[in-house]
């Protein structure tokens, strides 16, 4: 992890992944506190918000901590300035590609910047336009994903990356044997999201997490979607009725499409905006049949509320014990 640790800035390479509504002050500050390195989800966030955010975390720590920011966010440069006003030090782009203009200008303001790479091109590309740090994030992850397994995309991208630049490894990390493992694969970190949400310091609501305590791997599943010409992002979550709501919004978008009433980059940021306000329905305001619980396979090793530092110092003693057994 040291290549990982000195790039970070913190004592351990774990990432907490950016996740919408509750990567806030509290768990981002708690993780950093513990020695991981949390970040904070800007989402939607208009810059405003983004600005008190940062600021409230500040003053709950002092170690560093990042900012995922979503590339398609329609004040994204306002978002990086303020990023630049507090000098947070790691900025994540995620959400798409990002542009030469915004890689230039998060590095022109001095933060290091991490990005996602879904495939080994992409990786190489990533790194030649300026990116200093790849997140390789599997399908076995909560929220919004891709089609390739964890297990695949590292085989894939770590013989060939992990040298030249910092890779962490993200998506279905449970326990800190895997953590070893993708270590040993050259992996200098990793990042995760569902581990951490029932932490007694992560905001979700208690039904939120009481669906993470009764999970297992098999209910958090894909969501299906109903009309070829309507791309969308595929988003695990646990399975529930508004698996079903998401269908009849997609068909809903579709029809609007039929009749030329809204153009294809607004079909898509409709059902964008679609998963933010299911995402709140069930983590803020708890109502996790209606609202998205968005759920990585990993659910199933979460058994109980913990402490964050309880969960960092379990993970890293997990991985240390592999370590070891192997020699
Ligand atoms: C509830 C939830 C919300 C998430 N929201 C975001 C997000 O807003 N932006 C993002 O880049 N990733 C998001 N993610 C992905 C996490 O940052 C992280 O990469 C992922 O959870 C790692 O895989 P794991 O869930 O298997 O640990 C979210 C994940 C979950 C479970």
């Amino acid at each position: 992890m040291k290549r990982g640790t000195d790039f970070l800035g913190c004592d351990y390479a774990i990432m907490g992944g950016a996740m919408s509504w509750i990567s806030e002050r509290n768990l981002v500050s708690a993780i950093s506190n513990a020695g991981g390195f949390g970040v904070i989800a800007c989402g939607a966030m208009p810059p405003d918000l983004l600005d008190k955010e940062i600021a409230a975390t500040k003053e709950m720590t002092s170690k560093p901590f990042g900012v995922n920011l979503i590339t398609m966010h329609p004040d994204l440069d306002e978002l990086i300035d303020i990023c630049a006003k507090h000098e947070v030090s790691h900025v994540v782009l995620a959400g798409g590609l990002p542009s030469g203009k915004a890689i230039a200008k998060i590095k022109d303001n001095g933060a290091k910047l991490i990005a996602f790479a879904p495939a080994l091109a992409l990786a190489k590309k990533l790194k030649r336009s300026g990116v200093d740090a790849l997140v390789v994030e599997g399908m076995e992850a909560g929220g919004h994903i891709g089609p390739v397994s964890t297990s695949v995309l590292a085989q894939e991208i770590l013989p060939h990356m992990a040298e030249d630049m910092p890779v962490f490894v993200a998506g279905g990390i449970g326990r800190g044997s895997a953590i070893a493992a993708y270590l040993e694969m050259g992996a200098v970190g990793v990042q995760l999201g569902t581990r951490f949400v029932c932490a007694y310091e992560c905001i979700a609501h208690e039904n939120f997490k009481k669906a993470f305590i009764r999970g297992n791997a098999r209910d958090a599943i894909l969501s299906v979607q109903i009309d070829p010409r309507l791309p969308v992002i595929p988003v695990r979550a646990l399975k529930n009725k508004e698996m079903d709501r998401f269908a009849a919004k997609q068909r809903e978008v579709a029809d609007r499409l039929d009749r030329e009433e809204i153009a294809m980059n607004e079909a898509q940021l409709q059902i964008e905006h679609y998963w933010a306000g299911a995402l709140k329905r069930a983590v803020i305001d708890g109502d996790v049949e209606t609202g998205s619980v968005m759920a990585g396979q990993s659910v199933g090793m979460v058994k109980s509320e913990q402490p964050v530092a309880e969960i960092i110092a379990e993970l890293v003693d997990d991985a240390a014990a592999a370590l070891e057994r192997r020699g």
